[in-house]
């Protein structure tokens, strides 16, 4: 059992946010992001994530027009939907295109990150005390707003400070003052974290970099140096940004992260200073203000994508998921997050994407939309029963045809495949996928596509009880059943049925289809 640390709650309650995250521009005004909560209902969810512009909310210094959160709030609200705001604003994809005009126009007084061949990036310094302090009053006045007109109600559930934060096109930052930055010793508190810590990732790093217990960044992490200064920099301004805005309105507030999927080479794979696994421990030591660091993930394959989950799913780091595939690159996936990874909260990029030009839903869209509503018709069972070990990920992985279930005095078995007697010609065969729960020792609750269960007690003799073969001519041994029902659980957390499965309808296992529902299984000795 371990302790699942809520970040997110609503009407002081903890929630699960599930759902989406709006593409880029659809935050520009109510009307524009229409469709992106459109997109949320369709994959029944609950958070909608979307963008607040810098440069659309400060246009000339010190004059602040939030008139536009005002329709996103509006809209939310119509919609029953919670939001997470991201601040678009110092960094966006490691550059500064979200900064106000006045700001990129001012390179005297808002510095740019210099390249070692001296060239100015597109990237505004954070070692330049007027980018932080123009940031941070932005951003207080952001937090201060939306105490102001959202505290009672309570929309905006957590805060994305910056988007992707790093530097694209350099690993550190070479001008003057960070020159001189990069040229003083190494934070004591740095150093004396890592000898305490005695173990993990930038530890070891260190050792190998020849584990010098003081000295500037390039002697004491050697060719690492540059992309680790730039992270402790990047940190500790956003913790400061954090800081302001928590102590104006407490929301929940986290950074997302760019990860390396190509070179490991930090600047141009992805943006350096980001909290990429082998920074992670400089922004959870030096950015205490946040409330968790947040990995986007879009990898398709099975195994990255796991190492990606533990290396954020930490006891000091709840794990939540801003961004993730919206055409299905690993909609599949998403089920072993939630059930081995406690992730907390789980989105899809740019949701609008499901939709296809004629308001349909996008046929490589299916296996999203679909693992959307199973999650969320879960929700409740995921806020009560994650990290007690009841919560199993049915996921097809290539060539896998059944997968066993270890569960509480049964054994599970997991058939990949249509519903018994569908036929199979009815489009293509999505991957089986799917949760199932075991909220008591007979009690089972299922959601996924394409995958069928059974179930046959264990006995304490350590074999299995006899088949019940109810029905002489299917094969398919299985535990009695008290009942199978498909239902949903209502606002309250209630299992209501909808449909009571017997007959055929049981005695070749526990299918699953995501239009039906949960299934909810009772059985007995
Ligand atoms: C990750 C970024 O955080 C998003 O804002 C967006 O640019 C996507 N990449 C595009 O895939």
């Amino acid at each position: 059992m371990s302790e699942i640390r809520r970040i997110f709650s609503a009407n002081g309650q903890p929630f699960f946010p599930v759902g989406g995250q709006a593409h880029n521009q659809s935050g520009q005004s109510a009307q524009q992001s229409e469709k992106a909560f459109q997109a949320v209902a369709e994959l029944h969810g609950n958070t909608l994530l979307i963008p607040v512009y810098w440069q659309q909310v400060e246009p000339e210094e010190g004059r602040f027009d939030f008139s536009v959160l005002d329709g996103l709030l509006a809209n939310a609200r119509r919609y029953r939907m919670h939001l997470v705001l991201l601040w678009f604003a110092t960094w966006k994809n490691g550059n500064m295109d979200y900064a106000p005009n006045w700001v990129k126009s001012d390179p005297a007084r808002f510095k740019r990150v210099v390249s070692a061949a001296g060239l100015p990036l597109w990237v505004l310094s954070s070692h330049c005390p007027a980018n932080l302090e123009a940031d941070r009053k932005a951003f207080t006045a952001l937090c201060a707003y939306l105490k102001a007109v959202d505290a009672q109600d309570g929309t905006v559930i957590g805060l994305q400070i910056e988007n992707e934060p790093g530097i694209m096109g350099s690993d550190r930052d070479y001008s003057p003052q960070a020159q001189a930055d990069f040229d003083r010793p190494v934070p004591a508190e740095l150093l004396h974290r890592l000898q305490t810590a005695g173990s993990g990732r930038l530890y070891d790093l260190w050792q190998a970099a020849g584990g010098q217990p003081a000295g500037t960044w390039a002697e004491v992490f050697g060719s690492l140096a540059g992309e680790l200064f730039t992270a402790w920099s990047i940190a500790v301004y956003i913790d400061r940004l954090a800081e302001a805005g928590k102590a104006v309105y407490p929301l929940p507030m986290y950074v997302n992260v760019w990860l390396h999927q190509n070179w490991e080479l930090a600047g141009e794979s992805y943006p350096s200073g980001g909290a990429v696994r082998n920074a992670l421990d400089i922004y959870k030591w030096f950015a205490p203000h946040l409330d968790l660091i947040a990995p986007d993930i879009y990898i398709p394959d099975s195994r990255t994508y796991e190492s990606i989950c533990a290396t954020y799913a930490r006891e000091d780091n709840p794990f939540y998921v801003p961004e993730s595939g919206s055409w299905g690159s690993n909609a599949w996936l998403m089920f072993r997050a939630v059930a081995d990874f406690n992730a907390i909260g789980y989105h899809c990029f740019g949701v609008e994407s499901i939709f296809a030009p004629d308001g349909s839903i996008r046929p490589e869209a299916h296996i999203v939309v679909d693992s959307f509503r199973c999650l969320a018709a879960v929700s409740a069972l995921l806020l009560k029963y994650q990290g007690t070990g009841k919560i199993h990920a049915v996921v097809q992985e290539e060539n896998l045809g059944a997968q066993m279930i270890p569960l509480e005095g049964y054994l599970g078995r997991v058939q990949f495949g249509p519903r018994p007697w569908r036929a199979q010609d009815e489009g293509g065969e999505p991957r089986g996928r799917g949760l199932v729960i075991q909220a008591g020792l007979h009690e089972f609750y299922l959601v996924g596509d394409h995958f069928t269960l059974t179930l046959r007690r264990k006995l304490p003799s350590g074999g299995v009880a006899e088949p019940a073969l109810s029905s002489t001519y299917f094969h398919q041994p299985m535990h009695h059943t008290l009942s199978v029902d498909e239902g949903h659980f209502d606002a309250q957390g209630e299992f209501v049925v909808d449909h009571r499965r017997n007959g055929d309808e049981i005695s070749r296992g526990f299918w699953v289809e995501p239009a039906l529902g949960v299934l909810r299984v009772l059985l007995c000795d």
